[in-house]
Parts: structure tokens; sequence; C-alpha cells
């Protein structure tokens, strides 16, 4: 059974909106592929570092080690932009946009940590850390609120009495109560569609979702809630709006 805490689902919603973030930078700015910058960093940056971030002889290793000049991502996105210039490392500001040099940053970082676009852990099973996890800001520990929730809720806000409004990408909108009761789907939200297909990769596509919710800035005052869906158009071909579509 799924497991989800309010903590777990935050980080999945986090998780998600960098992926989002990072997806929508990549494809903005190099459109080739979501793995652009791999390329880019075959292309400027393998030649002293290794062609697997392993190092080579006019570059230090940057991976599987703690790096010199500083291991988040801010200081990893420095290092890159100023460079080293006694050391034989350009400063790629000097070439590259922010934007180009945010995104090498990103594919230097999760290479270091292990992600990899081409494995979604679709089938892996959902487990819950035990222990307190520290973060820059924070430490924290899990704790669960709801069980058996769509395996791809999406995102949560909390709301100001404690209730928690929660997506869940093929089911919709509801909203969690502090002891963890479920209400409804909410009426009168965006449809969403259940249906999906797995690609070979073991990633799992749809379209028709329910994605981000978050709560106006002056919500106590205003009332606003913001929804983020995927539109199944209402304009265009009959297939679009199929259910069970599957890729032939
Ligand atoms: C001409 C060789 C050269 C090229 C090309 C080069 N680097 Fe470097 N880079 C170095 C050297 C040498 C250092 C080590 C600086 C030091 O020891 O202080 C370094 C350091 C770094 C660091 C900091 C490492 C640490 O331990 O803190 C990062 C991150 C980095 N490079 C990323 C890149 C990226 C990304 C590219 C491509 C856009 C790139 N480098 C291209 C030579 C190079």
């Amino acid at each position: 059974m799924l497991r989800i805490s309010r903590a777990g689902l935050s980080i999945l919603a986090l998780l998600a909106a960098s992926w989002v973030v990072a997806q929508e930078a990549r494809l903005g700015d190099h459109p080739a592929s979501l793995s652009g910058y791999a390329a880019v960093y075959q292309e400027n940056c393998a030649v002293c570092h290794g062609d697997r971030l392993q190092g080579a002889a006019q570059g230090t290793r940057l991976i599987g080690i703690d790096l010199k000049h500083g291991d988040s991502f801010a200081e990893i996105s420095a290092s890159i932009a100023n460079g080293f210039a006694d050391k034989g490392m350009p400063a790629w500001s000097q070439t590259m946009t922010d934007l180009q040099i945010k995104n090498i940053a990103l594919f230097v970082s999760e290479t270091r940590s292990g992600l990899d676009y081409a494995d979604f852990k679709y089938d892996a099973p959902f487990s819950l850390p035990t222990q307190t996890i520290a973060t820059e800001l924070h430490s924290f520990t899990s704790e669960t609120v709801i069980d058996g929730l769509d395996p791809l809720p999406f995102s949560i806000a909390p709301l100001p009495d404690g209730r928690i409004l929660l997506t869940e990408k093929k089911r919709g909108l509801s909203i969690v109560a502090p002891e963890g009761k479920q209400s409804p789907y909410i009426a009168g939200t965006p449809r969403t569609y259940s249906d999906t297909y797995i690609l070979a990769v073991k990633q799992e596509w749809g379209n028709g979702w329910m994605l981000d919710v978050t709560l106006h800035p002056q919500y106590e005052e205003n009332g606003w809630i913001y929804l983020h869906y995927g539109d199944r158009c209402s304009d265009c071909n009959e297939f679009s709006h199929q259910q069970n579509r599957r890729f032939q």
C-alpha cells in the first residue's frame, strides 16, 4: 500500500516542480533533447574533466568526491561562470548565457547525485524515510497523513486551517483533513483523465492531468487558489479525447 506523508508529499511536489523547471529551461534553451546538456558538457568540458566527469589530464574529477570549490548548485554555477584562470579553467560567463550556465551546472549536479532522466523508477516500491532528514534550511521527519492515494500525487498546498489541498494527477483536486480524511474530488475543477501509456523506458505518460496547486500570497484576504492542469484540447481530433489510448 502506498503511504504518503505530509513531508513525503512535499518532497514529491518539489522534485516534480524542479523537474518541470529543469525541463522547461533545457527545452527553451537547447531544443535538441532533454539530455541536451550532456552534449554541451561533452563538447566543452569533457576534454578536461573526462567524458564521465571522472577527471582527465587538464582538469579535476567532478564526481564521487567533495568539490574543492563547493558542492551546492550555487557554488557549482559560480565555479563554471567564473572559472579558475590560474588553473586553466575558462570563465564560461564569457561565452555562455546565465541560463546555459545554470543548465550545465544542473547537469553536473544531477550527474553527481546519480539522477538519470531515463529512469523514472516508475515501478520501484515506495519507501518512507524513517530517519530525520537534514536539508540546508530545516531538519524534518516524515509522518503519514493519508494512505491509498493515486500513485501519481503531484502537489500539496497547506491551508491556513491545517487542512491540505492535494492534487493527484489522474484523479483531481481534493482536501485532506489534518486527521487524514480525504474529501470527495472537488467538482467544477478541470476534468482529469486516468488513461496513461508506459514508454519503453518505464516512464508513465499521459495528458489531461491535474498538476500543481498553490494559494495566492494573499489567500486569506482574497480566497484565490491556482490550479495547473493539462488540457485535453476541446477543438482537436477525436483521438485526443479517447480513453485508454495506446501508442501502436
Ligand atoms: C581547459 C580545461 C578545462 C575546461 C575546458 C573546463 N574546466 Fe572545469 N576546471 C578545470 C580545472 C583545472 C579545474 C580545477 C580548479 C582548481 O583546482 O581550483 C576546474 C574546476 C571546475 C569546477 C570546480 C571543481 C571543484 O572541485 O570545486 C567545476 C564545477 C568545473 N570545473 C566545471 C566545468 C564545466 C561544467 C566545464 C564546461 C562548461 C568545464 N569545467 C570546463 C579545467 C577545465
